[in-house]
């Protein structure tokens, strides 16, 4: 049926070349024609292409680029040779003070226009040390194909299509080295026992002990189950036991009993660290916001400190003292006793980590009227939002919230400042260089009596 015989259906918008002007956070590029506003995948400031609509809205349409007519003087030469396909790093190859200016912009909007906290609060930004290999821990896909080789690599960006790689630019030396090492690995006697299919599926994630040296084992891995139900996790979980790399390597399941091995060290703590944790990915930045939260509480000299969403103790650790008082809660059961197993090796006496859910967790301290000085909150992307009302119950004096998102980050701190607290310092760490994302540390003081 034709779209003039029915007049709601909306003909689909024809190609359309436009420039690009502005980049938005989630990393696409902005550009606008005839009033309306589109958001291009893969496009940058500067860039001419030719674009397809995907989906129009009332505010704004989506659109994928057809053709780059012109692309941006701002783009480089990338390192990686699968940047313009794989889903991870948008940005290889522009050069990093310009990223860092778009990620200060996503910053600056966020806390402006949804957190309506106006133009006083000064956004420092802190740009990663090292801006390629900085990731200790990567997740890929992989295939082993009927030859008995195998191919790791990630979905191209936004599908399931499978992009091989042989090696990956933000990942660390020694991971892209291992990577060498499991690519040569002989899978014939694996694929002999294919059925149905011309390769078979599967994920795994290998996570680097920067704390090894490099002749000692110094990987973790978890290996998931593979698509073709014929063959077991086993056969290739022993596969890459084989490799004299490899520290630990076990199937998803395993990974509740997984051996704790010492990560690294910092601020006179030894954190230690399971397969398939988490465990922030760039080590460098995550010295600076163990320091930042070590600045703050020399500043505010707290007694009592809570950690929400304290994964294995990472903030708060360094914190601990004869005179200081440590509870910190987390979800992760196995965070928990990787943080208890920090607790007990770096001989505190007065740190206290529990399996649970955050919010439930401070509305039991709100109703008991238990306080604390200090909460040092880390949420995950969704932010924190259904745990704020409990968390001013309990009335710190000092919060500092550490976000992955600067738009969840925002909607928070416009509750907590309507009128509780006033933001103190506004830090952007750049945890992920060659990507959108930016990480932000904030120190927010209670002016509420
Ligand atoms: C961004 S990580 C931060 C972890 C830790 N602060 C660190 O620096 O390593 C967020 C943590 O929140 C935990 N988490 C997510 N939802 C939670 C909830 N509702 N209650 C408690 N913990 C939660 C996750 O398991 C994860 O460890």
């Amino acid at each position: 049926m034709s779209a003039p015989n029915h007049p709601e259906l909306t003909p689909p918008t024809a190609p359309l070349t436009v420039k690009i002007d502005s980049v938005a956070f989630g990393g696409r590029g902005v550009a606008r024609h005839d009033g309306k506003v589109f958001f291009v995948d893969n496009a940058i400031e500067g860039d001419v292409a030719t674009i397809e609509v995907l989906k129009e809205g009332e505010r704004y349409n989506e659109a994928r680029v057809l053709t780059l007519v012109e692309p941006s003087p701002l783009r480089g030469k990338s390192p990686c040779s699968v940047s313009d396909q794989c889903g991870g790093c948008q940005w290889q190859g522009i050069a990093y003070a310009k990223q860092i200016e778009w990620k200060k912009q996503f910053v600056v909007n966020a806390v402006r226009r949804i957190g309506k906290l106006g133009e006083a609060i000064d956004v420092e930004v802190l740009p990663s040390p090292i801006d390629n290999g900085y990731r200790n821990r990567i997740f890929v896909r992989a295939r082993i194909t009927s030859a008995g080789q195998l191919k790791v690599g990630y979905f191209r960006a936004g599908s399931r299509e499978f992009i091989s790689i042989t090696e990956c630019a933000i990942a660390c030396p020694r991971l892209n080295r291992f990577i060498q090492e499991i690519l040569n690995l002989d899978f014939r006697d694996v694929a002999a026992k294919m059925q149905g299919s011309d390769e078979i599926k599967f994920r795994f994630e290998m996570q680097d002990l920067p704390a090894r040296k490099d002749h000692e084992p110094h990987v973790l891995m978890s290996v998931y189950d593979p698509d073709d139900q014929n063959i077991s996790v086993d056969l290739i979980v022993n596969k890459f036991k084989s490799l004299a790399a490899v520290a630990w390597v076990g199937s998803s399941k395993e990974l509740v009993d997984a051996p704790f091995f010492e990560f690294e060290s910092d601020l006179g703590i030894t954190f230690h660290t399971a397969a398939g944790m988490f465990q922030q990915i760039n080590i460098p930045h995550n010295h600076t916001v163990r320091r930042l939260v070590k600045e703050v509480a020399d500043q505010y000299q707290p007694r009592r400190i809570l950690d929400i969403f304290c994964g294995s103790g990472n903030l708060s650790l360094p914190l601990a003292k004869s005179s200081v008082h440590i509870d910190g809660v987390e979800f992760s059961k196995r965070a928990i006793a990787a943080a208890q197993h920090n607790v007990t090796a770096a001989g505190i006496s007065d740190a206290h980590y529990v399996a649970g859910d955050t919010e439930k967790f401070l509305w039991r301290l709100a109703k008991q009227g238990i306080h604390y000085d200090m909460v040092i909150a880390d949420p995950p992307r969704e932010g924190m939002y259904k745990s704020l009302i409990p968390l001013m119950k309990i009335k710190p004096q000092t919060i500092i919230y550490v976000s992955c998102d600067p738009t969840t980050l925002s909607r928070d701190l416009s509750t907590l400042c309507k009128r509780d607290y006033i933001v103190k310092r506004f830090v952007a760490l750049d945890f992920f260089p060659n990507t959108y994302h930016i990480e932000s540390f904030v120190v927010l003081e209670r002016i509420a009596r």
